[in-house]
């Protein structure tokens, strides 16, 4: 197959995607589509291939299966072809030299943007709550603020959500982990933002409280299979939850849109302890 039907112009599609690393098949024939114009989160418990999964994606890790973005076959399009159309934040990022914040962050620049758009990183780092930062060194900055400088240098990249009247796509690992829930919020909303203006987010998630807030779209992973994709509404059920991550996650819903929020309960000691 080397040309996806018309339709998918505007989507980002795995199909048939397996990896084997070592002696493991960590991915199994996996199957979904993102479509441009939402968020779609991918979540699962630890180890269920989700980072591998976007690796594959995103053209890191050998695997048998294809990936269409926007129609085409990435295996066919150059490395700047594809970062001119999509940018990646990694699950973790080692910087082993001292660059400053904004150096980082217009490493995105070379990929995507010209001269003229040399205002995109301080945007970007306004865009993430950095306003200030861009002359401080990357190595002083906390965990959570490190996780925003990498933000920023992804969203400088594919800036832009729509080009020539095609998406282009942001692909997240985990991008809210080291984050307050305040910046949690505005980075979610930057995803969402970036959605409503055409463009396309994929974001590794590990809170289904956000998930069920900000996506459109989920794709629920387990063993390296899917395990169930839809809405918010449909995937993140108390049934489907406990089987897939084995503990009990009591669902309730929000009125009046009935967006979904779990309060997991704490497991109750079977004796209390005496002092
Ligand atoms: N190079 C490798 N060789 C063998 N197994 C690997 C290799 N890399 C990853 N794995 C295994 O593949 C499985 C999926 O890993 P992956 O990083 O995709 O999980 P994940 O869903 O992103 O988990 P987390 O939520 O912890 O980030 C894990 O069991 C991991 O141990
Ligand atoms: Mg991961």
């Amino acid at each position: 197959m080397t040309q996806a039907p018309p339709s998918a112009t505007a989507q980002l599609q795995a199909i048939d995607i397996t990896v084997q690393l070592g002696r493991r098949q960590v991915l199994r024939q996996v199957n979904f589509t993102a479509t441009a114009g939402r968020v779609t989160a991918i979540v699962g418990p630890n180890g269920s291939g989700k980072t591998t999964l976007l690796r594959a994606m995103t053209g890191e890790v050998a695997h048998s299966g294809q990936v269409y973005l926007n129609g085409a076959d990435t295996a066919r399009l150059s490395p700047w072809e594809l970062a001119a159309v999509r940018a990646v934040q990694p699950q973790s990022s080692t910087i082993a030299f001292p660059f400053t914040v904004l150096e980082i962050v217009r490493l995105g620049l070379s990929a995507g943007l010209s001269a003229a758009d040399s205002h995109v990183p301080l945007q970007a780092l306004e865009a993430v709550g950095l306003h200030g930062f861009s002359g401080r060194m990357y190595q002083d900055l906390s965990g959570g603020e490190q996780q925003r400088v990498q933000l920023a240098r992804v969203i400088t990249q594919v800036w832009e959500p729509m080009v020539d009247g095609a998406p282009r796509w942001l692909i997240l690992d985990e991008p809210v982990a080291s984050l307050d829930i305040g910046h949690q919020f505005t980075v979610m909303d930057l995803t969402r933002n970036y959605a409503a203006r055409g463009g396309g987010v994929v974001a590794v998630m590990h809170d289904l409280n956000l998930t069920a807030m900000f996506a459109d779209h989920v794709v629920l992973m387990q063993a390296g299979a899917v395990a169930a994709t839809g809405t918010p509404q449909e995937v993140l059920t108390d049934e489907t939850l406990a089987r897939t991550y084995s503990c009990p996650v009591p669902v309730n819903t929000t009125p009046p849109d009935k967006i979904p929020f779990l309060l997991p309960q704490a497991r109750r000691r079977s004796s209390p302890v005496s002092t």
